[in-house]
Parts: structure tokens; sequence; C-alpha cells
């Protein structure tokens, strides 16, 4: 391995014994890309990703409504949590739960670390 080869590592899986992925970190951005706030979409893989930064703590959900096809990145971001720009549901941004119609099912929530500046989100 080079020395290049080892300068990030961006990536840790976990694989159990029958080969099944169980959880990795993906590195999205730097914590100061995010200000307080702000939200970022960000796709990995076929996964299409929301971060929110609400008074300093970073979430992240799926970013499309579960209403209907509406990207939430593009919604309100206020202390209840997002808002869908189409039809207004605010879905929470600890539980991903919908806090009014009519919006129904909650968004998959992600769990977030912050190490040495850098943010990741577990994926799986
Ligand atoms: S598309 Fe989000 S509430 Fe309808």
């Amino acid at each position: 391995m080079k020395k290049q080869d080892i300068v990030r590592l961006t990536h840790l899986k976990v694989i159990t014994n029958t080969g099944d992925i169980l959880s990795k970190w993906v590195n999205v951005c730097k914590s100061s890309d995010l200000k307080k706030g702000e939200m970022l979409d960000y796709d990995h893989e076929d996964k299409k990703i929301l971060l929110a930064n609400l008074n300093g703590k970073v979430y992240a959900t799926d970013r499309i409504c579960t209403h209907a096809d509406a990207d939430l990145s593009t919604g309100i971001l206020t202390e209840d949590g997002v808002t869908c720009p189409l039809h207004l549901s605010t879905f929470n941004l600890k539980t991903g739960a919908p806090e009014n119609l009519p919006a129904e099912t909650s968004l998959k929530i992600y769990n977030v670390k912050i190490e040495q500046n850098e943010i990741y989100i577990e994926v799986d």
C-alpha cells in the first residue's frame, strides 16, 4: 500500500461471517460546510439524504418526502423540523416522524457523528 492510499479513511464496513454488511460510516463533508440553520443534500448509492444543522446539532434523514416526490432540502428548516415545500408536512428531525398531515409515514433517520471537523453518517 502506498502512502497516498491511506491519507483518508472514509468508509468503515462491518461485515458478518455470512458476508452481510451491517453498516458503514460515510464522510459527507466538513462541519464548516453545514452552518447553523442550513441544509444540504447528499446522495449515497441509491439513497437521497438530507443533512440539517438545527441549532448546532446535525441530523440526517431521507430527503424525499414520504407523502409524494418532493425534495425536502428545498423545504423550510425551523425549530420544529423540516417542512416539505409541496404540501407543508413538517418532519421531526430527531425521529423522522411527520408532525402534521398529509404525510403519515416517518422519514428514515441516520446516525451522525462528527470527528476532526468532518461529518459522517451511518448507512446500511
Ligand atoms: S409531498 Fe411532502 S407533504 Fe406532500
